[in-house]
């Protein structure tokens, strides 16, 4: 190919991608299959990488763009980021829209009423159709240029299409979908990280790191609500136009958004997004009421804080105040001491809690939780509940203010701080707690799935200490554990039967079920697909582990870490020796080897609800036959394989037209 002809398909594909971009993020209707669509980037690679003189920072495949930074410049805004009034009162809504009636002597105004959304404030500036430079608010005149991170996520269009104004700013807020919060989180549990609090906390953490590509791990989203900063090329005379740009720009707009020219208006539009914005895929704590007509905004100005012509009004969170019995520690399989609230029980939101996590030390030491403090708590990201307040006014005095020990609860060792994770570990490999946690975890169904060990004989084994390490359950044997009460010898067998399949599980469950920290089911599935065996992964370096899908620096450095740990190695040994699958060409490591049947080729699933068996059963299933499994339902998802209780993604599926099925159906469809 002549470079001419280079630059030019290169920029035909950006284009191309670029649209298709839209078409899938912005319109939730795709045009092309992802297969076309990952054959038109990888061409778009190829080309690149052949003739590195046309490679623009902005083609669509310069996403995760520079090397990490040293930390973050801080930039100057082109006009300053306000904040907004807020009130709990319909009262206030009144008396602020009557007042602008007053003030602008008119009889109606329109007004825009949309969500306010519970997430990171940020400015974007586009300058001749790039994307130049984002920042977070800062203390609204400057903030911090995290240009490196926005660019990942991939909603947002690093260059604009040609018809679309070029030069402006744009004010929005990015934020975590509880989707992928709720996966991610399960996710670090799983890995033995600390769970984030909530998806706003979640997203301000994820901003700050300061390599671009653990920002591009994580689900982030973002959604524009006004204007900065505007070029030559730009004219606004309203919101409304605002979104007509957004639209023509090719960028996201919210998808609740009222028009109204009176108060009645104004209260029943306040009232209909309290109704439907559990059903959005992020967090609304309010409705924010704008006036529509930017002359007349101009005209009204601001205080020394906040815009005259928008208010935010803040809706109830479902709360319920209750006491703390006391504050517990949990000892994770990597050893991390979690600290957990047992409350009094409390009815929130349809469930009755009486445990509300505190998630780490410093969460617990800043709102200065006690036991015996009356608290309130919130139903935070739906699931877990967390504590909001503290009713510090009705301490008696005999409260007990929290202390992390220094010591291990379970077994005294002292413990470790881990400095970059907020997190404190004891780091007794034999501590019975992790002991137990983590044979439990070995053996659990998306692990090894060992049938007949259960956490009661987990719980023996380790009472017993006839099991210390993972290695141990190789060595059991009928009379070792014949001496253990309520085993009968049937259970013996069931037992002995179970750890002996497990040798012949593929490999990636046994790294998976190893627990080293960070080292999650894909990141072991991805390191099994690209180095082939257990053995080509402990030779491999750095670069060569980092270079994998799904593996960054930190699950990188974890697994060298325990490779290189005695610990590690000699139970790595230990487990060779017992048979388990480290060679290439061992058993198990070919039942790694793609799909038995390709019945679902070309599919991409999510799974939802109580199934029959876990939802790994079924995602290995629809893997062995060809098919992918994602965590949340986009337009991208051919089927949903729903169980009882589905919720929020059988919502968005059916608002997406996605197939839903349940188990009868796709286990016809497999036979098909
Ligand atoms: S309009 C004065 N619209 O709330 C700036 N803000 O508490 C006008 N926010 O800094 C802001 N959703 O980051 C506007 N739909 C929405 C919003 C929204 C969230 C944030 C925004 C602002 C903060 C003020």
């Amino acid at each position: 190919m002549t470079p001419t002809a280079a630059q030019q398909r290169i920029e035909d594909l950006s284009r191309q991608i670029e649209y298709h971009n839209r078409r899938y993020y912005l319109d939730a209707e795709p045009e092309i299959s992802d297969r076309t669509y990952d054959e038109c980037h990888q061409e778009l690679i190829d080309l690149e990488q052949a003739f590195p003189q046309f490679l623009s920072p902005h083609s669509p495949t310069q996403r995760v763009g520079g090397a990490p930074l040293d930390g973050f410049e801080t930039v100057t805004h082109l006009q300053r980021m306000m904040s907004l009034d807020n009130t709990y009162s319909e009262e206030e809504i009144s008396t602020f829209y009557n007042r602008l009636l007053k003030n602008l002597e008119v009889k109606k105004l329109p007004v825009i009423i949309e969500p306010k959304i519970d997430g990171v404030a940020v400015s974007v500036i586009y300058r001749n159709g790039m994307l130049e430079r984002a920042a977070t608010r800062g203390d609204g005149r400057s903030g911090d240029d995290i240009t490196q991170n926005i660019r990942t996520i991939e909603s947002l269009p690093l260059r604009l299409p040609k018809d679309a104004p070029q030069s402006f700013e744009l004010r929005g807020e990015v934020y975590m979908p509880r989707e992928g919060f709720d996966t991610m989180n399960e996710q670090r549990l799983k890995d033995g990280e600390q769970s984030f609090a909530n998806p706003r906390n979640a997203t301000a953490g994820t901003l700050k790191q300061l390599d671009p590509r653990v920002a591009a791990h994580r689900p982030l989203d973002l959604i524009f609500h006004g204007a900065g900063w505007l070029g030559d090329d730009v004219d606004l005379p309203s919101q409304n136009a605002f979104y007509e740009l957004l639209d023509q720009a090719g960028l996201r707009k919210g998808e609740l958004i009222w028009k109204t020219d009176n108060l009645d208006g104004l209260l029943g539009a306040i009232r209909e997004l309290d109704q439907k914005r559990h059903d959005l895929d992020y967090e609304t704590d309010g409705a924010v009421v704008k006036v529509d007509d930017r002359a007349l905004q101009e005209q009204l100005g601001a205080t020394s804080k906040s815009p005259r012509w928008a208010i935010a009004f803040k809706y109830q969170a479902e709360q319920a105040e209750t006491r703390v019995l006391s504050i517990e520690i949990q000892v994770g399989r990597t050893g991390a001491l979690t600290p957990v609230a047992n409350l009094e029980p409390v009815h929130v939101s349809g469930t009755t809690v009486s445990r509300a996590t505190l998630h780490n030390e410093e969460e617990v030491e800043r709102k200065d939780v006690r036991e015996g403090d009356v608290v309130i708590i919130e139903k935070a990201g739906e699931i877990i509940p967390a504590v909001v307040e503290v009713k510090y006014d009705q301490r008696k005095g005999n409260e007990k203010p929290f202390e992390m020990p220094t010591s291990c609860p379970t077994c005294d060792t002292a413990v470790e701080r881990d400095p970059v994770q907020v997190a404190v570990r004891c780091p007794n490999p034999k501590c019975p707690d992790k002991v137990k946690r983590r044979l439990r975890h070995y053996a659990a169904r998306g692990a090894m799935d060992i049938q007949g060990l259960g956490s009661a004989s987990v719980e023996q084994l380790v009472e017993a200490k006839l099991a210390t390490q993972i290695s141990d359950l190789y060595q059991l044997d009928a009379s070792k554990l014949g001496g253990l009460e309520r085993m009968g010898s049937k259970s013996i067998e069931n037992l002995l039967v179970g750890i002996e399949a497990s040798k012949k599980q593929p490999a990636w469950r046994m790294l998976f079920g190893l627990g080293i920290l960070h080292v999650g089911s894909t990141s072991s599935q991805s390191l099994l697909d690209h180095f082939g065996s257990m053995d080509a992964i402990m030779k491999a370096s750095l670069e060569e582990l980092e270079a994998v899908n799904d593996v960054g620096t930190v699950v990188a450095k974890s697994l060298q870490d325990y490779f290189q740990a005695p610990d590690g190695s000699e139970e790595l040994e230990r487990l060779r020796a017992a048979g388990l699958p480290f060679a290439p060409n061992s058993t198990a490591a070919q039942a790694d080897a793609g799909p038995t049947s390709d019945a679902l080729a070309e599919t991409t699933w999510v799974i939802t609800g109580t199934l029959s068996q876990p939802r790994d059963h079924f995602a290995q299933l629809i893997k062995q036959h060809g098919g992918k499994v994602t965590g949340s339902v986009s337009a991208k998802t051919s089927f949903l394989l729903a169980g009882e209780k589905a919720g929020s993604k059988m919502a968005k599926a059916e608002k997406l037209g996605v197939s839903v099925l349940n188990e009868e159906d796709f286990l016809a469809k497999l036979a098909e």
